[in-house]
C-alpha cells in the first residue's frame, strides 16, 4: 500500500499540466471514477485492519494532494486564458489618468450652500424661464415701476409676458407659494440680464438667494447670519457694514458691505478706494410679497437676500475679468483644485 502511494504521489506531482488538455489527462489519469486515486481507495477497502490504520490518513493526504494540484493549475490556466483571448496584459502598470478639477463657481457655489446648509437652510430650485408674475409682479414691481429698468431683461419675442429670470427670486416666490412654514431655504442658478460683455458684467451669471420666514425673524437675525457667513467665505475676520438700499420686494433694505481684505482697507482698486466693498442685497420681505404670495404677513416676518456666484469667486480669488469664467481655458480652470 504505502509503494503505490508514494509512486502515485511521485507521478501526480510530475505530471506535466501546462494545458488545458494535459490538466483534463490529469484529472481522468488520478481523480477520475476509474482513475489511480480512486483505485487505490477502492484496493483500500479490503486491506486489512492494521493497513487500514497505518495507511488510512496518508491514503486522505494523498488526494487531497493530488486534487489541490488540480484545483491551482485549473485556476491558473483560466486567468492566463482570460489575459491573451482579450489581449490584456494584466501585469502591465496602468496609463495615469488625468484628472480634471471642478470650475470655479461650482466649487463657490458649493461652499455657501454647505454654510448655508449648517444652519439648517435647504436648497430649491426652479426654472430659468419663467413668466412676468413670478419675476416682478409677486415681488412688488408695479407694471410701470421704474425697478424694473434695474435689470436689463431678456424677454420671449412672440410671448412678452415670459422672460429669462433676472433673479433666483422667483425660486422664493415659488417656496413661498407652496407655503411649508417655516421657510428656511436657499436657492442657487443661473440668472440672465441683458447687458454689454465685459470685464465687470455678462448676460448670465449665477446667485444664491437665501429665504427665512417664520414667527418674530428680525433683521438682527438676518445681520448675525450675513456676519457669520462673510466671516467664515473670506476665512478671516471682517468688519461688516449693512447700507440702506432699495429693492421693491424688501422693506427696509441694505447693501453688505465687507471690509476690503485685499489693501486692509488701505485703498486699492477693488475697493475703489473706499475701504469697503459690496458683497450682498438684502431686506426683510415685504408684507406685499408675503400677501401676494398667500402668507399672512401679520403672523410671519422673513428676511432674504442674494449674492453673486461670480462675484463672490472674484473677490475670493481676487479676479479682474468675469469673462474668464465662460471660455474655458484650461490654464485657467486648473488653478482650481478642490476637495468636494
Ligand atoms: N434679487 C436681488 C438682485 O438680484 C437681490 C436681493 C435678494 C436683494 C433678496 C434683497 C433680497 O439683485
Amino acid at each position: 500500500m504505502k509503494e503505490q502511494i508514494d509512486q502515485i504521489r511521485t507521478e501526480a506531482a510530475g505530471f506535466d499540466i501546462t494545458s488545458a488538455d494535459k490538466l483534463e489527462q490529469y484529472r481522468l489519469r488520478f481523480l477520475s471514477k476509474k482513475g489511480l486515486v480512486s483505485e487505490l481507495f477502492e484496493a483500500f477497502r479490503s486491506v486489512s485492519g492494521e493497513e487500514k490504520k497505518l495507511y488510512g490518513k496518508e491514503l486522505n493526504f494523498l488526494k487531497q494532494e493530488v486534487e489541490g494540484r488540480w484545483q491551482a493549475q485549473k485556476e491558473a490556466l483560466e486567468s492566463t486564458a482570460v489575459t491573451e483571448n482579450s489581449g490584456i496584459d494584466l501585469s502591465r502598470p496602468p496609463q495615469p489618468r488625468e484628472l480634471g478639477s471642478r470650475h470655479p463657481l461650482s466649487l463657490v457655489r458649493q461652499e455657501i450652500i454647505r454654510f448655508f446648509e449648517g444652519l439648517g437652510f435647504n436648497i430649491s430650485e426652479g426654472h430659468e424661464i419663467v413668466d412676468d408674475w413670478h419675476n416682478f409682479g409677486a415681488l412688488n414691481f408695479d407694471n410701470d415701476h421704474p425697478a424694473r429698468d434695474m435689470q436689463d431683461t431678456f424677454f420671449v419675442q412672440t410671448h412678452p409676458d415670459i422672460l429669462l429670470r433676472t433673479h433666483t427670486s422667483t425660486v422664493q416666490v415659488k417656496e413661498m407659494q407652496l407655503g411649508n412654514l417655516p421657510i428656511r431655504t436657499i436657492s442657487p442658478g443661473r440668472v440672465y440680464r441683458n447687458e454689454t460683455v465685459s470685464a465687470r458684467s455678462h448676460m448670465q451669471f449665477h446667485q444664491v438667494e437665501g429665504l427665512y420666514i417664520d414667527e418674530n425673524v428680525s433683521f438682527a437675525d438676518l445681520k448675525q447670519t450675513l456676519y457669520l457667513f462673510a466671516t467664515e467665505f473670506f476665512g478671516r475676520d471682517l468688519k461688516v457694514r449693512f447700507r440702506a438700499s432699495y429693492f421693491p420686494f424688501t422693506e427696509p433694505s441694505a447693501e453688505m458691505d465687507v471690509s476690503c481684505f485685499i489693501c486692509n482697507q488701505e485703498g486699492c482698486s477693488v475697493c475703489k478706494h473706499t475701504g469697503w466693498v459690496e458683497i450682498l442685497g438684502c431686506g426683510m420681505v415685504d408684507p406685499n410679497v408675503l400677501e401676494n404670495c398667500g402668507i399672512d404677513s401679520k403672523k410671519y416676518t422673513g428676511y432674504a437676500f442674494g449674492m453673486g456666484i461670480e462675484r463672490m469667486t472674484m473677490l475670493k480669488y481676487q479676479m479682474r475679468d468675469i469673462r474668464l469664467f465662460y471660455e474655458n481655458d484650461l490654464r485657467f480652470l486648473k488653478q482650481f483644485k478642490s476637495e468636494i
